[in-house]
């Protein structure tokens, strides 16, 4: 299988067997309360794990020490190829927060993305409100380069009406991420 390596953790594609530690996180009101879905349930989480498993945008990211799958990073090209842009995303268990996990799994897929992808840009869009996720592409040296007015919504009101959310865009660069290193 292919794999990334960081100090700490193991980030790889996913299997089928991979749904209990995706129900372990998916299947709670706060995590995908920024997220373009709703809780999972088992029998989804069965799913998910085989349709990620097929889908190469999805990493899952394990701990080195005992292999625990504690969250996943999103990482896909946009289009037009040409422009050579990657979009990033992330989603992890709670109890692995505050540990720079979430952190480290993203720079080795920045890593990735532009030595072995080729990508010229890689961008990276949250919620204003979601302070640790844009918190987190300040720690990976990305730059907060748009705020965009009620782009987006991921519920309704009850009665049916979107509930519109701003969103801030940030973006890092092959020559930014390079120079750094
Ligand atoms: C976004 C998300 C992944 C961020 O998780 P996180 O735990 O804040 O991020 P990290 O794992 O990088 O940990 C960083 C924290 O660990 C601390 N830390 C400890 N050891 C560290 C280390 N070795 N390296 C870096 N940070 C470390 C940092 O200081 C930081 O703490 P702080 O939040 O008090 O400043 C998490 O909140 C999440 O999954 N949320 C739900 C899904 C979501 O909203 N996704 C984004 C949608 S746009």
């Amino acid at each position: 299988m292919f794999i990334l390596e960081s100090d700490r953790l193991i980030v790889r594609r996913f299997c089928d067997d991979d749904w209990k530690d995706l129900y372990e996180y998916l299947s709670q009101e706060t995590v995908v309360i920024y997220e373009p879905y709703n809780v999972f349930s088992e029998e989804a989480c069965k799913q998910e794990a085989v349709n990620r498993s097929q889908n190469d945008a999805f990493w899952a990211v394990c701990l080195k020490e005992n292999n625990k799958l504690i969250g996943n990073i999103y990482f896909k090209q946009q289009d037009p190829k040409e422009f050579l842009t990657w979009e990033i995303g992330y989603v992890f268990n709670p109890p692995y927060y505050g540990k720079g996990y979430a952190t480290e799994a993203s720079r080795r897929i920045l890593q990735y993305g532009f030595e072995q992808r080729g990508a010229h840009r890689i961008i990276g869009k949250c919620n204003p409100e979601n302070a640790s996720s844009w918190r987190l592409m300040e720690r990976l040296s990305m730059k907060r380069e748009g705020y965009f007015r009620k782009p987006a919504f991921f519920t309704k009101s009850f009665d049916g009406k979107p509930i519109w959310h701003d969103a801030y865009q940030y973006s890092i660069l092959s020559e930014e991420f390079f120079s750094a290193e």
